[in-house]
């Protein structure tokens, strides 16, 4: 049995983890001289990766939603458009793919029975394959036509969070690799994502310190009977894995919601009894990233309005969130595509000490499998 290393569960370690995991994971792929992405292993040419005219990822749970970060990275710096599926969806709707489109199947096990099977549809239509698999040598990493590891060592909870982080760096390095290969990107550019990407392990040992204030608020929010989580455009893929870690490890119901999707129907859950994290972190150098954090903090506000307890997830200095917010865990500065690698922390650790007050088995949710090999 693996050691659990003086934490009291698997979980809060692999949440303790993540520094290391995610520079174990960037790390390697990096130029000596920082302005280059190296993938060896990832089974395509330069010539196939200029061509592809379409990425098709598939994935199951929180690698899934690692997956939908990684359509903003990917559109966004690589201009390649992106759809993300359920495995579950993708393997049984006869997807439409060939030869100049690229499927990504994302799975720490590498064992899923879903994303293995929509692996083998997507290879019997002719698409190219990559893998990105915790696990080495498992089933997904070696069918795909090519792996991209994620090196965030042995995943023991069931709750994954540190494959989790480590997903969202090696996509980035994707999303950074295809911009380099396709010259979507200037040289200086590449050199200044590069360093952002480098520079995000260092930024979740400083989220880390908000252990303290989240075990905090699991002592106000441990009888909650829902949660909401919001976020806009790539935080989104962040609420919906807070959302997810909290109904997996503490059962109480929870949803992932786009924040401004409140208004078309979710506003009327809002009272005083119910609790809604906002995602409101923010880049204040990317003028797209001030806007969209600009009509989330209204977002916020108006729940506000509407009686709800907010938890925001903001920037240490962000004093109109503070004025409006019940609670605020302060996020490090990084860029808008990298938050979420930073937001994901705080919301694990929520779920972890609601978990713990409210006497559960942390490590071993009921009904859950490490590695769901049904379909
Ligand atoms: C959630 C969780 C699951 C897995 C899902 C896919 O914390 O662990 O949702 O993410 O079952 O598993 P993998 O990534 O092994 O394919």
């Amino acid at each position: 049995m693996p050691d659990r290393g003086g934490f009291p569960h698997f979980m809060l370690k692999e949440i303790y983890e993540q520094a290391r995991g995610v520079r174990d994971t960037v790390q390697p792929r990096l130029s000596p001289e920082g302005d280059r992405v190296v993938l060896p292993g990832i089974g395509l040419t330069d010539e196939d990766f200029r061509r592809i005219r379409r990425i098709k990822i598939a994935a199951s749970g929180t690698s899934r939603h690692a997956g939908l970060a990684g359509h903003y990275m990917i559109e966004q710096l690589a201009r390649v458009p992106v759809d993300v599926d359920h495995a579950s969806e993708f393997a049984y709707r006869h997807p439409m793919l060939g030869a100049d489109e690229l499927v990504v199947a994302i799975t720490q096990s590498g064992e899923t029975a879903d994303t293995l099977a929509a692996l083998r549809e997507a290879k019997s239509r002719g698409a190219k394959t990559i893998a990105i698999a915790n696990v080495i040598d498992s089933t997904i990493a070696r069918e795909a036509d090519g792996v991209l590891y994620t090196y965030a060592g042995r995943e023991v909870s069931i709750a994954s969070t540190k494959a989790f982080t480590a997903q969202l760096a090696v996509l980035y390095l994707l999303a950074v690799y295809l911009a380099q290969v396709r010259e979507a990107v200037t040289k200086d550019d590449l050199k200044r994502l590069i360093a952002d990407v480098a520079a995000v392990p260092a930024k979740i040992e400083t989220v880390l310190n908000v252990d303290f204030a989240c075990r905090e608020l699991a002592h106000k929010f441990d009888r909650a009977r829902d949660f909401l989580f919001l976020g806009r455009g790539v935080h989104y893929a962040a609420a919906l894995d807070g959302a997810l870690k909290l109904k997996e490890v503490t059962y109480i119901h929870a949803e992932g919601y786009p924040a401004g999707e409140m208004k078309h129907g979710p506003n009327a859950l809002i009272d005083e009894a119910l609790p809604v994290v906002i995602l409101v972190s923010r880049d204040p150098n990317d003028p797209e990233s001030v806007l969209r954090y600009e009509k989330t903090l209204s977002n916020l506000r108006e729940v506000k309005a509407r009686s709800g307890r907010v938890i925001a997830l903001a920037a240490e200095d962000d004093a109109d969130v503070r004025e409006s917010a019940d609670h605020v865990l302060p996020i490090p500065p990084a860029p808008e595509l990298l938050l979420p690698i930073l937001e994901i922390v705080p919301l694990q650790l929520l779920a972890y000490h609601i978990a713990v007050r409210r006497g559960l088995d942390v490590d071993k949710p009921r009904n859950l499998a490490k590695a769901v090999l049904v379909e």
